[in-house]
This record gives C-alpha cells, sequence and structure tokens, in this order.
C-alpha cells in the first residue's frame, strides 16, 4: 500500500477481531517506529510487548474499570462539549478504555529515554524527547495501517504512568507515554465518524 493511503486508512480501532498480529509483522511495524526522527540522533526508544492476557490484566489494573454507556453518556453531557461527532465518539470510547487493552491481538508499551521530569518543562525544547516518542507511535500506526492492523493509544492517569513504569522494571530515566494497543480491527460499523477536513481551508498562504 502507498504511504499516503496507509495515512488515509489509519484510524483509531476500539474494537478488535481475533485475528492475531503476527510476530513477524509486529516486528516490522516496531521498527518502522524505530526510524522515526528522533531529538538527540539516538533512537533511545524500547518497547514492552504483551500478549498474554493475565499480565495485560495486570498491567492495566490501575485504569479505572470500563464504564456503563450510560456513564459515558452523562460525563459527556456535563463536559461541555458541543461538537456532536465528538460527543458521539467519547460515548464510544469511554465504555472501551480498559478492554481496549485486552482484548487486541497485543499490547505495546513504548518506552522513551526522558533524562528530566517531562511534566517541568521550561521551553519546548525541553519536550523533544516527548515529541520524538510521539513520532515513533504514530510511525507504528501508520506502519499497521498499511496492513490492515490499526490500533489504539490511551494516555495514562500520574497513577497508571508510575504504576506500569514499575511494573514492567522500566529504568527511572526512561518514561512511558502511552498504551498502543494494535490488532485487526472487528468488522462493527462504529457510530460515529472520524471529522472531514478539507486541506485547501487550513492552508493559508504567506500568512493566516
Ligand atoms: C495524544 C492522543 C491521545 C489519545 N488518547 C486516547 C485515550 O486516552 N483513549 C482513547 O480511547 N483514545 C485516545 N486517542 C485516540 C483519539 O480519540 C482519536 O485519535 C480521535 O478520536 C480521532 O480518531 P482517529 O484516530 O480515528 O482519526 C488519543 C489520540 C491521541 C493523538
Amino acid at each position: 500500500m502507498e504511504t499516503i493511503e496507509a495515512i488515509r486508512s489509519r484510524r483509531t480501532a476500539r474494537r478488535f477481531s481475533e485475528r492475531e498480529v503476527s510476530d513477524e509483522l509486529l516486528e516490522v511495524l516496531l521498527d518502522a517506529g524505530l526510524r522515526a526522527p528522533s531529538n538527540d540522533h539516538l533512537r533511545k526508544w524500547e518497547f514492552v510487548v504483551v500478549r498474554d492476557r493475565d499480565r495485560r490484566l495486570e498491567l492495566v489494573d490501575r485504569v479505572s474499570r470500563d464504564r456503563s454507556a450510560e456513564e459515558a453518556r452523562s460525563i459527556v453531557e456535563g463536559s461541555g462539549m458541543s461538537d456532536e461527532e465528538q460527543k458521539r465518539m467519547y460515548v464510544d470510547a469511554i465504555p472501551l478504555q480498559r478492554r481496549m487493552l485486552v482484548s487486541s491481538s497485543v499490547l505495546v508499551l513504548p518506552f522513551y529515554y526522558q533524562p528530566r521530569d517531562v511534566l517541568g518543562p521550561r521551553e519546548l525544547s525541553d519536550l523533544n524527547y516527548f515529541a520524538s516518542a510521539w513520532c515513533v507511535i504514530e510511525n507504528v500506526l501508520v506502519a499497521a495501517a498499511s496492513r490492515g492492523v490499526q490500533g489504539v493509544t490511551r494516555i495514562p492517569t500520574e497513577e497508571e504512568r508510575a504504576y506500569v513504569k514499575k511494573a514492567v522494571g522500566a529504568p527511572g530515566d526512561y518514561d512511558f507515554p502511552c498504551y498502543l494497543s494494535l490488532g485487526y480491527p472487528s468488522e462493527e460499523v462504529s457510530a460515529f465518524r472520524q471529522v472531514a477536513v478539507d486541506v485547501r481551508e487550513r492552508v493559508h498562504v504567506n500568512a493566516w
């Protein structure tokens, strides 16, 4: 598949089929991640790969239990969101936050070198390690989409972040940006659409 086509076909999946992402394919996807641009030239990124369901249940232990559809609706109604498509996405996503990490073919926990506290930046360049980590994640997602695999990221709460780092034994100067769950999406049609954006309406020539 052409790269542009892969980028266009990428979408977040939270429901997965039973089909396995093979070890060989996963290696190709993570290798694509490791080819991202890196702020310090060193590509100091690592992945913890977890397929085992019991181990995954341990690792998502601090993720709050899945909420019901009614709870999700009331959270969304109280949030002040006004875009209907956005609301539909959250109503769909909130009840799946734990399940989507356990029901995919594989849970990837990416780690990146982060020598200083990521939550105390003073200038943009202090965020370079974090920004590079997200280049890695996007590379994996696009490479996955090129092979029919989709995924979802979940940003950990502070409690989840500390818990996962300890649970996998990550070195102190490595950090955990997100859970990354990957698999072949289920056939189920989702109740919301991606937001359509016309590039010509977002490009400004010479000034905004
Ligand atoms: C930085 C970032 C954080 C995200 N966090 C979550 C999350 O915590 N839980 C979740 O279900 N999806 C999460 N997502 C997925 C978004 O909800 C999704 O990308 C968005 O709805 C657009 O849909 P698309 O990816 O299909 O284009 C996150 C995406 C990004 C880029």
